[in-house]
């Protein structure tokens, strides 16, 4: 990975104050081009919603409403009030997620959110009782658990026992409950497979599966339209460098082939995408603060570690890693640094599990030099650990 040169501008003149850095920085620009791209090229009837979740900042809100997002998912209410704040109206609101709490649930409907997306009977039942209590009718897709699994994928959502969606086998005897509900008014099918996918074919394997129980259910229960259908999030990014990005025009291309051949023009597709839209946009960039040799490896330490960065350990993988060379005088003669080499990046926690990237080489770099981990912008702070230690919250800053 190369630091971006707008990227590297700022960190320099951040540098300049001489305080520790520790932060993240964010351009939105390729975020905004991808929702761009994806309006264009994707097929009628496909709507484009930002899976919050990824980065909740102001500046991806804000990115997903000017690139003309058609809404947003959230999972809680305080991504919900997050997203109006940002000047998106409930309406273009869908919420999904398991747990949804009654205070949750009554601010869905009070507000008009598009569609409640329902993980499991006893949520439908809960739902139901609010809207009625309310005098409303809420539009509620049915989470489906899938029995299919993505193997390769880095987090999967369906396939044996999962707290996600009702399971696929089960269908036949809740749907009928569901459609009984007065205060409901089903309007499809959500199945979300797995996040982090590369491989276009496994996601479209998914999707015909979504149009094979989309008509059986027309089929078994007279009268029912399933006229939404949620693909969720899933389209993966390239951490691991190896050239090979996930292919949004095989997916269209795919996926209207699909359309087609199951007769589903006219539809609606929602596409819940995170991890895609935001990766890009982000960069965690972190000082070394020491480097040493343990047995023979060196143990390089930042000033942020899984407390603001836990997805590296987390996944158990490594993100693209670039430094920016800092230049610092050394601070003893013998003070160790890295010339070519294999080595570990950790962070300040007392854990072993403070990892921010393994066995991964470098070129050269010294304490004082600056570590700026790519692919950041999606699933970066707001997965993190960020009480652990009580260290201050890393900084976030914007580029125009
Ligand atoms: C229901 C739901 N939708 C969308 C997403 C976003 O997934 P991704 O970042 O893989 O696009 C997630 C991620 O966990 C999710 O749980």
């Amino acid at each position: 990975m190369h630091t971006p040169e707008n990227v590297e501008t700022r960190l320099r003149r951040l540098a300049a104050s001489g305080e520790t850095l520790n932060c993240y920085i964010y351009d939105t620009a390729p975020m905004r081009s991808k929702i761009t791209h994806l309006k264009e090229i994707m097929p009628a009837g496909v709507e484009i919603f930002y899976a919050m979740k990824a980065n909740p900042h102001t500046a991806f809100l804000a990115a997903a409403l000017e690139a003309g997002a058609k809404g947003i998912e959230i999972a809680s209410l305080g991504e919900a009030e997050k997203a109006v704040a940002a000047g998106f109206d409930p309406a273009r609101l869908i919420y999904t997620g398991p747990g949804k709490s009654p205070e949750e649930l009554q601010w869905a409907v009070n507000n008009g959110i598009r569609t409640v997306h329902i993980e499991s009977l006893t949520e439908a039942y809960r739902l139901n009782g609010i809207a009625a209590a309310a005098g409303k009718t809420q539009d509620v897709l049915l989470r489906i658990n899938a029995d299919f699994d993505i193997h390769e994928a880095q987090t999967t959502f369906s396939g044996g026992s999962k707290k996600f969606g009702v399971d696929e086998e089960k269908l036949a005897a809740v749907l009928p409950q569901i459609l009984a509900l007065k205060s409901l008014n089903f309007r499809g099918l959500h199945v979300y497979a797995a996040s982090g996918v590369l491989n276009v074919a496994n996601l479209l394997k998914n999707c015909e599966l979504v149009f094979g129980m989309a008509k059986q259910i027309e089929a078994d229960f007279a009268g029912v339209i399933c006229d939404t259908i949620d693909f969720g999030g899933g389209f993966g990014v390239d951490y691991l460098e190896t050239d090979h990005d996930f292919n949004p025009q095989a997916y269209a291309d795919g996926l209207q082939a699909l359309i087609d051949c199951y007769g589903f023009d006219g539809r609606t597709f929602f596409l819940e995408l995170g991890r895609y839209l935001a990766a890009d946009s982000g960069w965690f960039c972190t000082e070394i603060l020491d480097i040493k040799d343990s047995r023979g490896i060196k143990q390089v330490i930042c000033a942020g570690g899984i407390n603001h960065f836990r997805r590296p350990a987390a996944l158990a993988i490594n993100h693209p890693l670039a430094l920016v060379r800092m230049h610092r005088k050394k601070l003893f003669d013998g003070q160790e640094d890295i010339r070519a080499e294999s080595v570990y990046f950790g962070g300040p926690l007392c854990t072993g599990a403070d990892k921010l990237a393994n066995d991964v080489f470098v070129e050269a770099a010294d304490v004082g030099d600056i570590a700026v981990f790519g692919l950041a912008g999606a699933y970066g702070l707001t997965m993190s650990n960020m009480e652990f230690l009580s260290h201050e919250r890393p900084q976030e800053y914007v580029l125009d």
